[in-house]
């Protein structure tokens, strides 16, 4: 797997056909690129299963890789890490500052080894995103930290860290699992109060506890953490993605196609779900006795509606954008208000390319449905954005072409291979 994020291919898609047909979804990227570091605070090897095939997950397997960690793929989506040979602390190669999920390295290196300098982190642009928090708690655990703004670089330090109450500002995913993570080999008792409740913090704390932690109360808005001094290999399987989900949940009611999403956990979607049923789709749960699925389909224009992006359960900020490529369709003006980034309204000016009717202020974008849109050429700003153009262009009549599709990489696992196999007319070709 290369996993340079590279621009140099785009998507050509003949659009306005129904999706029809079964996919199925990949191990979370959220998870994955938190629990792949959280591996390094274990003294013995973990075999991670269900890991998706991206971008991300090849960075992350390469930077622990330069740390001394012995990192392999066992079979296609296991993935065996061995920190036991971890003989460095210097995290600041190029890779470490290409994304934003490096920043998990901070909990888990000072939990393991007391010490880590790190590249600041990069990521999608989608407006300021500050780790103040995730600094705020790992010095309430007793590290010492000093920002080298010259070379981009965090230094941390701690002899021993120690357990602290912590409340978070905000409510930051990012904040909540790193220091869950620096939290779980910190003498004594951590309670972090005002955390996140998404899924992904669920699975990281189920995989902590599985390597011996005690991280109780995940899911809810207080997590207790009794520190350990040491914690076991295990094996464990990352949940399915919501996002990757949600985004073919969304394409199939935008196509109005008839989809099974297979191997979804239902509960994790119902804000997906009930907004979709609100804007005239049909979705239904099941189970085939191996998996649950979701059924969604729709033979008409969707009824406007309002959507407005929250923390978990409610509607996540990463689905914003395939949703509001739904939207440009529907009968009457929707109002969609981004709540949680500052700047995610970046693929706006390329969905009003294909005739979309849509104004910004701030935070809030008004879309005026339009009956249909016209392929024209769009270009992909950060991941999500990539993803909304896809569902763009899978409504589109004509061609669309999708470039930048290296954002796309980082997180959707064999997007075109998994939307052929549901009817689109989509190629990925070189630049
Ligand atoms: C995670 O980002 C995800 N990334 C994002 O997914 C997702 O959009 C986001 O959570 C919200 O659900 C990963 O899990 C790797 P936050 P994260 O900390 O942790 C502010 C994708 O496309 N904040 O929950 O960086 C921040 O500015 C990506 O898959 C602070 O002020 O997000 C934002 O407004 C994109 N100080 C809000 O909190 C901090 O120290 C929520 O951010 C941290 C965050």
């Amino acid at each position: 797997m290369a996993y340079i994020i590279q621009h140099d291919q785009y998507y050509s898609i003949h659009g306005d056909r129904p999706l029809t047909g079964t996919v199925t979804v990949s191990g979370a990227k959220n998870a994955a690129v938190a629990i792949i570091p959280a591996a390094l605070l274990a003294d013995e090897c973990c075999v991670l299963e269900n890991l998706p095939h991206i971008a991300d997950v090849s960075i992350l397997k390469d930077i622990l890789t330069k740390l001394g960690a012995q990192v392999e793929f066992t079979r296609g989506d296991c993935l065996k890490i061995d920190p036991s040979t971890i003989n460095t602390i210097d995290a600041t190669s190029k890779e470490v500052s290409t994304m934003r999920a490096s920043y998990y390295l901070l909990g888990a290196m000072l939990g393991s080894k007391g010490e880590i300098e790190l590249a600041l982190p990069g990521g999608c642009a989608i407006g300021p995103r500050p780790i103040d928090q995730h600094i705020k708690g790992m010095r309430a655990l007793g590290a010492k930290i000093y920002m080298d703004e010259s070379r981009n670089v965090i230094r941390a330090q701690a002899a021993r860290l120690k357990g602290a109450e912590i409340f978070f500002d905000v409510v930051s995913v990012g904040a909540t699992i790193n220091v869950m993570l620096a939290a779980c080999k910190a003498e004594g008792q951590t309670i972090l109060s005002n955390v996140a409740k998404e899924p992904h913090v669920v699975d990281v704390a189920n995989f902590l506890n599985m390597m011996g932690a005690s991280v109780k109360g995940a899911g809810t808005d207080v997590i207790r953490i009794q520190g350990r001094k040491k914690l076991h290999g295990c094996s464990y399987a990352i949940i399915p993605d919501q996002i990757e989900t949600g985004t073919y949940m969304i394409a199939a009611a935008a196509t109005r196609g008839d989809v099974i999403v297979r191997n979804v956990i239902p509960t994790h979607m119902e804000a997906i779900s009930a907004k979709l049923q609100e804007s005239g789709a049909t979705v239904t749960e099941g189970d085939d006795g191996r998996e649950f699925y979701l059924r969604v389909s729709m033979d008409r224009r969707p009824r406007a509606v309002n959507v407005k992006t929250m923390v978990y359960p409610g509607f996540p900020t990463d689905l914003q954008q395939p949703m509001m490529a739904y939207l440009c369709t529907a009968q009457g003006t929707s109002v969609i208000q981004e709540n949680i980034f500052e700047n995610r309204f970046n693929h706006v000016k390329e969905f009003r390319r294909l005739g979309a009717s849509i104004t910004v202020s701030k935070r809030t974008a008004k879309v005026r449905g339009v009956e249909l849109l016209h392929g024209d050429d769009m270009y992909a700003t950060d991941l999500r954005a990539g993803a909304a153009l896809i569902v763009a262009g899978l409504m589109a009549q004509g061609e669309s072409r999708i470039y930048n599709i290296g954002y796309v990489d980082r997180g959707y696992e064999h997007f075109e291979q998994k939307l052929s196999a549901l009817g689109a007319d989509i190629l990925r070709l070189d630049v």
